[in-house]
């Protein structure tokens, strides 16, 4: 039987946690994202990392960029950000225009308000098995979301399709801290569909549409699909679904699965940052 690890339902109850958490507090944290140039897929994202922040009760402000702003004009931005004692969290959404170096960007953002944890500073500290301030909130929403099934970790032979460092770097980091023995594939991996079948977990970020067939799949496998690649009228994930899930004994949909629990994460962060910053005031 194959069992659909339900990331709208846990996404939904941290929310509401995270709500109840807020409606106490006087002063509400305070989310700032930086959207820079007109991708509409971003556009989308940022829209519902908003509503989401509202629902629950966090400020947040959204601070529009146009296509061809220059760099220097960018770090200011994240300089003001990083200044303003209003703003706990500060989210710069990726991809960012071409002529702009993201590492310069991202590297800007105070660490204590690096709500995505992509400053080497906390990238660093999660690859050094340090105690982390923050954890990139895709690959947290993927642990969180195997733990909450009861899910083994340990001892696992794990594949992650994908090397980004928004995904693929960090989960291969937190689920080999966990005891996992874990591979990494990327589009220049040249027995894939092999390292696959003998995979106990598969985590799929490569963002190609329904790539991942039933031959990759060793029986009763646990499926994670991160992609989220746009057809006609809907989204659709890295896996043939259909085909696939009869194969596993748990496999994420698309969309439900990991998409909410990213963002749950993202608002998770913000109030943990927040509480960090309030507490260090004390
Ligand atoms: N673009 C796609 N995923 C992400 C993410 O997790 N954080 C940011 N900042 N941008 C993204």
């Amino acid at each position: 039987m194959t069992i659909i690890l339900d990331g709208k339902k846990l996404a939904n109850e941290i929310i509401e946690d995270l709500k109840n958490l807020t409606v106490k507090l006087e002063k509400k944290p305070k989310l700032a994202v930086i959207l820079a140039g007109n991708d509409v897929a971003s556009e989308i994202y940022v829209r519902n990392k908003q509503n989401k922040a509202k629902y629950i009760g966090f400020d947040s402000v959204v601070i529009p960029l146009d296509n061809d702003i220059s760099e220097e004009n960018m770090l200011e931005q994240i300089h003001i950000l990083n200044e303003d004692e209003n703003i706990n969290a500060i989210l710069v959404q990726l991809p960012l225009p071409e002529h702009i170096n993201k590492q310069r960007v991202l590297e800007a953002i105070d660490p204590l308000k690096d709500v995505d944890g992509f400053t080497s500073y906390n990238f660093g500290r999660l690859a050094l098995g340090y105690k982390s301030l923050v954890v990139p909130c895709t690959p947290k929403g993927i642990i969180r979301l195997l733990q909450k099934y009861n899910i083994q970790i340990e001892g696992k032979n794990v594949l992650v399709i994908g090397r980004s460092n928004i995904v693929g770097k960090p989960i291969a980091i937190l689920l080999q801290s966990q005891n996992a023995t874990v591979t990494i594939a990327h589009s220049k991996t040249n027995n894939l569909k092999e390292l696959a079948r003998n995979s106990d977990i598969i985590i799929s970020a490569i963002g190609k549409y329904h790539f991942i067939k039933k031959d990759f799949i060793k029986k009763n496998a646990i499926v994670i699909d991160v992609g989220i690649n746009r057809t006609k009228n809907s989204l659709a994930g890295d896996v043939d679904f259909e085909e696939v899930a009869p194969l596993c004994s748990y496999i994420t949909p698309v969309p439900g699965g990991i998409g909410p629990m990213t963002i749950a994460m993202l608002m998770e962060n913000t109030y943990e940052l927040y509480k960090y910053q309030v507490n260090q005031l004390k």
